[in-house]
């Protein structure tokens, strides 16, 4: 016996441990539940009691000794390890970058236009998105039946003719001249809806910014130049603006906006239909009629109004192609924009 316990010692110490594998391998080699050291001691249950003293004192040193080596070098090969796991560490390299989000484009649209009117002595105003037909529809001079309702394609709630997702912010100067006195000049930007499929150009549900202007004397003049100083902020000296006579029934007389196409300068392409003119919204002189259905002396005040989409406006301003980018709230779009 004394034979097996010093060759298993010689056997321990000639092996060679160089890295955590060679470590387990000793560990199962000698240490294990089949290791050596455990058939040895199977075998010290058959020697003699009268020798047991003398070999479980040899046992228990060669046993002391192999797990000391094992727990010293698991000690070094892992403190090892670590050290090794910290060198790797790079600390001159970016921290992982905050994801700071930023305003959706149409916002900071919205915002920039609004800027510019209330430099100019216009406050904000805001109506419901669910309306009822006479500040969407009648009051406006659209007479029920009348064929200027078709130029909106109107979504109406759970079946009722009386109540509509509004379909343009034009109810909102309805309200506010029903509850105003002249002088009044407002601009009201809101969401509005029409029944028409969603495409690169058209959709279901967008944004316009209203204006209403009331006062003694409000001329076209007042209208051209308000507008005219309007585009000029928004897109620079450069832009052209022309005004083409329209209709609508609650102007007189009325004028759709065009500016200058800013994506092909004017040359055409097809985002201006090759005429190099975009159309960004209308406008006209208020109907005396409208301003009786708000109960204000229209001998005494006249006004002008106009409307804008700001999903065309935004587009040509930052030259998005197509109108679904702005609802799919694809970050990589998203996150293009930066404003306040
Ligand atoms: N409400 C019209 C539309 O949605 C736009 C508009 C035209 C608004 C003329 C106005 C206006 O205030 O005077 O097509």
């Amino acid at each position: 016996m004394l034979e097996t316990i010093q060759s298993i010692r010689t056997e321990s110490e000639v092996f060679k441990i160089d890295n955590l594998e060679d470590l387990d391998k000793y560990r199962i080699r000698f240490l294990s539940r089949n290791g050596l050291l455990n058939e040895l001691f199977e075998a010290f249950k058959t020697v003699p009691s009268e020798q047991k003293k003398q070999f479980g004192q040899v046992i228990n040193q060669l046993k002391n000794d192999l797990q000391g080596r094992f727990d010293t070098l698991k000690f070094k090969f892992e403190g090892q390890g670590q050290a090794d796991a910290q060198e790797a560490l790079d600390f001159s390299l970016p921290v992982v970058p905050d994801m700071v989000g930023s305003r959706h484009p149409l916002t900071i649209v919205r915002e920039r236009m609004f800027q510019i009117f209330e430099r100019m002595g216009f406050n904000l105003s805001e109506g419901p998105e669910i309306e009822d037909d006479w500040h969407n529809f009648t009051a406006l001079n659209f007479p029920l039946n009348h064929p200027a309702r078709e130029m909106q394609d109107t979504f109406f709630v759970e079946k009722n003719p009386d109540v509509v997702l509004r379909t343009h912010t034009s109810s909102v100067q309805i309200r506010v001249m029903e509850q105003q006195k002249p002088p009044i000049r407002t601009i009201s930007p809101g969401r509005v809806y029409r029944n028409e499929a969603i495409s690169a150009r058209a959709h279901c549900m967008f944004h316009q910014i209203e204006g209403l202007y009331v006062d003694k004397n409000v001329s076209f003049a007042d209208l051209k130049q308000t507008l005219f100083h309007f585009v000029r902020e928004l897109f620079g000296p450069e832009i052209q603006v022309r005004f083409r006579p329209s209709f609508f029934p609650f102007t007189e007389p009325s004028a759709e906006i065009d500016i200058s196409c800013l994506i092909c300068k004017g040359k055409g392409c097809n985002v201006c239909k090759h005429s190099g003119w975009v159309e960004i919204g209308g406008a006209g002189m208020l109907d005396p009629d409208i301003l009786k259905n708000c109960k204000i002396d229209n001998e005494e005040y006249s006004g002008f109004a106009f409307g804008m989409g700001i999903e065309r406006i935004a587009m040509l301003k930052y030259q998005v192609r197509d109108l679904r980018l702005y609802t799919e709230n694809d970050i990589r779009f998203l996150s293009q924009f930066r404003g306040l």
